[in-house]
């Protein structure tokens, strides 16, 4: 069936119907349709937009384009959270086993990192050993003896969304209300949490800019997973400056993992109990919210979480060292200091440009095809807006390209300039929408 009909109408602000988003998404996982109409269509999608029926049918189709697991047999309630992307966000790293000692099992489909977003995957394979290619049956073994398990997205999973996440990702169609309601609703779907709670980033980091776009965006999300009957709370959360003081594969997980020792930053630890307590009440597993972030807090404190992620890292293969060598984390081979040229406080510094400094490094893509350096990253020593001394070290910087480290230390130095002031920092949850609706503020 030729694409151009629906390309045509939806250009002229038609609404498609489900044959025409179904043979879209076969044509998509078969190989049928070439790269360039694929592209075409997402820019009309992106351009024109979808209602709240398209939408749905076209989570459908992207869930249904590959296998959809069934975990109704699990002796626990399923939940699984999803980041819409940011830059320092390893919050799935800390959330997963959290979650899973706390009685909620969660199987991740995670993806790699997009654009200057950092990504799951990318993150774990940092562990050396690491697989994060699972088959249905393994999968299905861990989850069920340990609560958590981490995939990437198989052949099998959601196909479809694999080949248009790569295509919007080259084309400017990433940032689209349905083109993100379909791709995240429909790997979830496919992956068969019951519910699912979502961290919505917003700010200069971030897919949504705003907090009145980050709204609409939480709005479809809960909508759409409420056709397909799965409770879905949404959590706003800054994305002005990185989360944390690492940014990087390797960095994020040495900091992932002192935040499931009971340390790491406060805003990391913070987020993450924030997480795994409404995943805890969304899943039934707590009714009260107050005593669902108690028990997650305990669960960091008192070293179970970080024992399940150490049983998760070695059922998938990796293997960790010991906290003083660097957990077993690969070395950087060159490292920088990045130091104050002036006194002052240390500026909030601008995700995105911080994430783009991130990927020159390596430790995102340029190109689809590229790998990644998983030593490459940033460590901030100080927090946002401290005061700093002349020649204070700010941050390092680390990867094992000399040139490359040499460039970013050289960038990241005018972006972290002292300021006279400083800056007020806003709050880390800046809204929540769940079955009460829109609430601003870290309630
Ligand atoms: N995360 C996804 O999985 N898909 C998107 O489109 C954006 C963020």
């Amino acid at each position: 069936m030729s694409l151009l009909p629906s390309i045509l109408a939806k250009r002229e602000g038609r609404a498609l119907d489900e044959t025409q988003i179904r043979a879209f998404v076969t044509g998509v996982t078969d190989g049928s349709l070439p790269d360039y109409q694929i592209s075409a269509f997402l820019m009309t999608i992106f351009f024109r937009g979808m209602d709240r029926g398209e939408t749905v049918m076209l989570t459908r189709a992207v869930a249904e384009s590959g296998a959809v697991l069934d975990w109704s047999d699990l002796d626990r309630p399923t939940a699984d959270k999803h980041s819409t992307g940011g830059v320092g966000d390893k919050l799935s790293l800390v959330v997963a086993p959290l979650a899973a000692v706390l009685g909620v099992a969660v199987p991740m489909l995670s993806g790699r990192g997009l654009g200057f977003t950092g990504g799951t995957l990318d993150k774990l394979e940092a562990i050396p050993g690491l697989r994060t290619r699972l088959d249905h049956a393994a999968f299905r073994r861990q989850v069920s003896a340990l609560g958590c398990a981490f995939v990437g997205q198989s052949e099998d999973l959601a196909p479809a969304d694999r080949r248009l996440y790569a295509l919007r990702d080259v084309t400017g169609t990433i940032e689209s209300t349905p083109l993100i309601v379909s791709s995240i609703l429909g790997k979830k779907l496919a992956a068969g949490p019951r519910s699912l709670v979502i961290d919505l980033k917003v700010g200069r980091g971030a897919f949504m800019p705003d907090l009145a776009a980050a709204k609409a965006l939480g709005r479809a999300l809960r909508e759409t997973a409420a056709a397909f009957d799965r409770p879905c709370s949404v959590i706003f959360s800054a994305m002005d400056a990185p989360l944390g003081r690492a940014v990087g594969n390797g960095p994020e997980v040495a900091e992932a993992l002192a935040v499931l020792a009971g340390r790491g930053p406060a805003g990391v630890r913070d987020l993450s109990v924030e997480l795994a307590a409404e995943m805890l009440r969304l899943a039934g597993a707590s009714s009260d919210r107050e005593a669902a972030r108690a028990a997650a807090a305990a669960a960091l404190d008192d070293g179970r979480a970080l024992a399940r992620f150490g049983e998760v890292v070695d059922a998938q293969g990796g293997r960790l060292g010991e906290p003083a060598a660097g957990w077993g984390l690969p070395a950087p081979a060159h490292r920088r200091a990045v130091t104050a040229a002036a006194a002052g406080h240390l500026p909030a510094p601008d995700a995105g440009r911080v994430g783009w400094l991130a990927v020159e490094l390596g430790a995102g893509r340029r190109m689809a095809e590229d790998g990644v350096d998983p030593t490459a990253g940033i460590v901030f020593r100080r927090d946002w807006g401290e005061r700093v001394a002349a020649g204070e070290e700010l941050a390092v910087v680390e990867g094992c390209d000399a040139a490359r480290v040499e460039r970013a230390a050289e960038g990241l130095a005018r972006i972290l300039a002292p300021r006279p002031e400083p800056e007020p920092a806003p709050p880390l949850v800046l809204a929540r929408l769940d079955e009460h609706g829109f609430r601003l503020g870290p309630v």
